[in-house]
Formats: C-alpha cells, sequence, structure tokens
C-alpha cells in the first residue's frame, strides 16, 4: 500500500526515514525547523555525511515523490501517517528530555487529517506514547512507537535491510499500517505494545554499548597480562553465542545515542524501582577508558604533555559519519587540551571550525600537515584512509615518533619498521 507521510525532524534519522520510505514508494513531505537546512535540502543538496542517501534524496526529488518544507503544518495536513523524528537529548537529570517531541506534537495536532497515525521514531522512555497523546489532544488519532535502529554512516543500508522492523501499538489497525510501510522490505516484523517496543530500543543501546566497554575492559586486563586483544577478540567472538561485532576495543563508545540512552535507561530503571548496576558500571568503564588513552599520550611523550603538539587523526564518533556529538574523539581531545598539550587535528568531513569542534585545537587539510613538527600522533576514528597514509611521509615531517592508535588500524609493523613506537589498545 502506498501512504502519504510527514516526517518531522529532518536530521540523521529524519533524512534518512524520508528518502527511504520515498524510495519504497511512498509520498514524503519532510518537515524541519531549521530555515537554513530546509532550504539546503530544497535545493537537492543533503547536510550530513551519509553513504547513499544523497543518490536517494535526488531519486525521491526527482521522482517528486519527496519534498521538504519549513514547519510542519503543510507537511502533515494531508497525510496518513506523522513520524516524530526530533531530537531526544539528555535532561538535566540524566533523563530523556522530551520537551521537542511534545512541542512537536502540539505543533501539528490541529492540523492532522481526521484519524491520522502519529509515529514515535525519536528514542522515547517507556510511557512516551502517552506523552504525545496528551500533547496532541486528538482522540481520533492514534500513537504507534516504531524505533529507529540504523546507525550513521551505514544509515540508507540499515534502513532498507534491516534486521527487524519493531511497532509497538494497542490499536491493531494503526500498528498494522505503520507495518505496511515497510511492506517492501525482507525484514521481521515484531508488533507489540508501545511500553516493549520502547524498552526494545533502550536495551539493545544498553547491550551494545555493555559489548563496548567489556572489550575495552578486556584490553586493559590485555595489557597487564601480555595479551593480544586481536586474538582475543577472534577467541571470544568465534562462540556464536557471542559474536565478534560490537568486540573492537577503541578510544570509548560515543556518539548522539549510547550516552544519552544509557543514562536514560538508569533512569528509567531507577524509576522502575530497579538499580541498573550493571549499566552504571558501563558507562563509568567509558568513562575511564578516555582517560586511559589520553594517559597513553602523555606516557608516549615522556610523562607529560604541557607544552607538546599531538596530531590527531579523526574527530568523528565514527567513520561514515560527520557527526561529532559525543564523540569519544573529542572526549580524549579535551583531556590532552586540559593537560596543556597543543592539538592539531585532521578528520575528512571536518575541515573547518564549527560546533562540537574542540575550542584552541587547529584543524590541518590532510594526515601528513596534521602531524607537521608533532610529538605525538594519535589515531582516534576508524576512517579507512588513515591505513594507506605512508608512515615514512609522516616522519619526514613529525618531530617525534610515537603513535598511540586507539582504534588499531594502522599496521603496527610497517609503522615500527618506519621507526615509530607503535602503541595500540589491548596489545
Ligand atoms: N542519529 C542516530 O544514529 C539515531 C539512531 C536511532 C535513533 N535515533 C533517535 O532519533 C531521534 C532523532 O535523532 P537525530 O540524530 O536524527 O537528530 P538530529 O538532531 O540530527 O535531527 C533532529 C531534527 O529535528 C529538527 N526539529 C526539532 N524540533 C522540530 C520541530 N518541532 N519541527 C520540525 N523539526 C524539528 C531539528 O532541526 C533537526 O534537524 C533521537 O531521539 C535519537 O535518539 C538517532
Amino acid at each position: 500500500m502506498v501512504l502519504k507521510v510527514a516526517v518531522i525532524g529532518a536530521g540523521y534519522v529524519g533524512l534518512t526515514t524520508g528518502a527511504c520510505l520515498a524510495h519504497l514508494g511512498h509520498t514524503v513531505i519532510c518537515a524541519d525547523i531549521d530555515p537554513d537546512k530546509t532550504a539546503m535540502l530544497q535545493s537537492g543538496r543533503i547536510p550530513i555525511h551519509e553513504l547513499g542517501l544523497q543518490e536517494l534524496v535526488d531519486e525521491g526529488m526527482s521522482s517528486g515523490r519527496l519534498s521538504f518544507v519549513v514547519g510542519s503544518h503543510s507537511a502533515v495536513e494531508n497525510c496518513e501517517i506523522a513520524f516524530l523524528c526530533v531530537p531526544t537529548p539528555q535532561g538535566e537529570d540524566g533523563s530523556a528530555d522530551l520537551s521537542y517531541i511534545q512541542a512537536a506534537a502540539r505543533q501539528i495536532a490541529p492540523h492532522l487529517p481526521h484519524e491520522a497515525i502519529v509515529v514515535n521514531k525519536s528514542t522515547v522512555p517507556v510511557g512516551s506514547t502517552k506523552v504525545v497523546e496528551r500533547a496532541l489532544g486528538r482522540p481520533d488519532v492514534k500513537v504507534v512507537s516504531n524505533p529507529e535502529f540504523l546507525r550513521e554512516g551505514s544509515a540508507v543500508q540499515d534502513f532498507l535491510k534491516p534486521d527487524r522492523v519493531v511497532v509497538g501499538s494497542d490499536d491493531q489497525g494503526a500498528a498494522l499500517k505503520v507495518a505496511s510501510l515497510y511492506d517492501g522490505l525482507t525484514t521481521r516484523v515484531i508488533i507489540t505494545d508501545p511500553a516493549s517496543a520502547e524498552t526494545i530500543k533502550y536495551a539493545a543501546n544498553a547491550f551494545l554499548a555493555t559489548k563496548l566497554s567489556f572489550i575495552n575492559a578486556i584490553a586493559a586486563i590485555c595489557e597487564g597480562v601480555g595479551a593480544d586483544i586481536d586474538d582475543v577478540v577472534v577467541g571470544m567472538g568465534s562462540d556464536k553465542r557471542i559474536g565478534e561485532n560490537f568486540l573492537r576495543p577503541g578510544p570509548g563508545w560515543g556518539g548522539s545515542c549510547f550516552p544519552k540512552d544509557s543514562r536514560a535507561l538508569i533512569k528509567i530503571a531507577e524509576g522502575a524501582g530497579y538499580d541498573f548496576d550493571l549499566l552504571k558500571g558501563v558507562v563509568s568503564v567509558n568513562d575511564q577508558q578516555f582517560d586511559r588513552v589520553a594517559a597513553k599520550v602523555t606516557d608516549a611523550v615522556g610523562g607529560d604533555v604541557r607544552g607538546k603538539t599531538v596530531a590527531v587523526w579523526g574527530l568523528t564518533f565514527k567513520a561514515g559519519t560527520d557527526d561529532l556529538r559525543d564523540s569519544p574523539a573529542v572526549s580524549v581531545v579535551n583531556r590532552l587540551l586540559d593537560r596543556g598539550a597543543r592539538v592539531v587535528a585532521f578528520d575528512p568531513t571536518v575541515t573547518q571550525p564549527r560546533p562540537g569542534v574542540p575550542d584552541g585545537i587547529d584543524l590541518a587539510g590532510t594526515e601528513v600537515d596534521a602531524c607537521r613538527g608533532a610529538d605525538a600522533l594519535i589515531v582516534l576514528t576508524e576512517w579507512d584512509q588513515f591505513k594507506w597514509v605512508a608512515p615514512h611521509d609522516v616522519a619526514a615531517v613529525m618531530a617525534g615518533r610515537a603513535v598511540v592508535d586507539g582504534r588499531n588500524l594502522l599496521d603496527r609493523n610497517t609503522w615500527r619498521k618506519a621507526g615509530f613506537t607503535h602503541v595500540g589498545i589491548g596489545r
């Protein structure tokens, strides 16, 4: 069934949702409150770095199935389904701040056609379906939870080939209509109640964060006992019950979701009368990881980074995205700055200062430029292109020979042969 869809919020999730639903044949109007972002989208350019998304937006706009407007009124006027894809940032006490969701619901309420369906795609705590129902004040409009599991960097692929689609509603007709949007996909559709759908999203993110903190803790033990984390990961991950995904050690986890969603789940648990000590430990292991990685740089330059120049490769929270929100790279850089280092960074998607780039760092135009005169180099994002930089080109411009590989990305033997002291994570 082809449906008329409105998407409120054209960010990482909303824009991907809109472009992919248009690709599946639906008619989609994406609305955003940011006039600059919307103008850029209306001119056919996307404001984010996401593989395959520009092509889908081009396809949607030229087919006439995808369009963009400022403000939500006109987007919802004729829609059958309206997606809420607005931010749910961390509130002051750690719980999710629902003010954007409530504001968006209030804005669209008077303009929604009779018996339209509103879908929560933002990550929202248990009970938010009811919060949206109250903000809408429209008994004829059903609210359905449809959490999003896409990963930045592979968002289009994740949306079009999902591991599952989760739909949560107390109304079977509304749930089936939302599920029918995904008819073109070969995937498992899980229809459940709203509280379970909302819990699935937080539980999935918390579990993935737990895997990452776990492997970073094991990496720390490897360093102490002389084991090699790469072999440990292969040995552990070969067990089908465990799997190798999300067992890569690194500088700590971050991004726009895991940090806020872990803290929100701790608060949800608190509200449910359960002290989620396990997840608190996962968060604190992650904070320690930023310190541990920054300390590796300090050690590599002789115990004090004050006055030293550190070259940084990678600022985004992962490869394949331009997103700096809660980036572990930024957390480590801030620690180096606090300790008095001068930082020169290169990231392929961060070419000029913008919100999220740490104050006081310099940006370089290439990997090698970032290393000019540097005492140490640290790799913080796993951009594939970093693997292909010739160590001799770096040696020719760097003052020191210390490399801290926060992603275990570079070929340590090649770098050591070129005269560098290569220190990784868990080796
Ligand atoms: N980014 C991810 O990888 C990801 C993955 C799964 C789920 N989520 C969840 O999806 C939600 C959105 O995340 P995001 O990363 O796309 O955020 P984002 O900040 O990239 O996009 C949100 C957009 O909503 C717009 N907006 C805010 N209020 C609005 C309103 N009233 N009307 C119209 N537009 C409005 C903003 O201008 C912005 O463009 C969050 O709850 C997040 O936790 C994100």
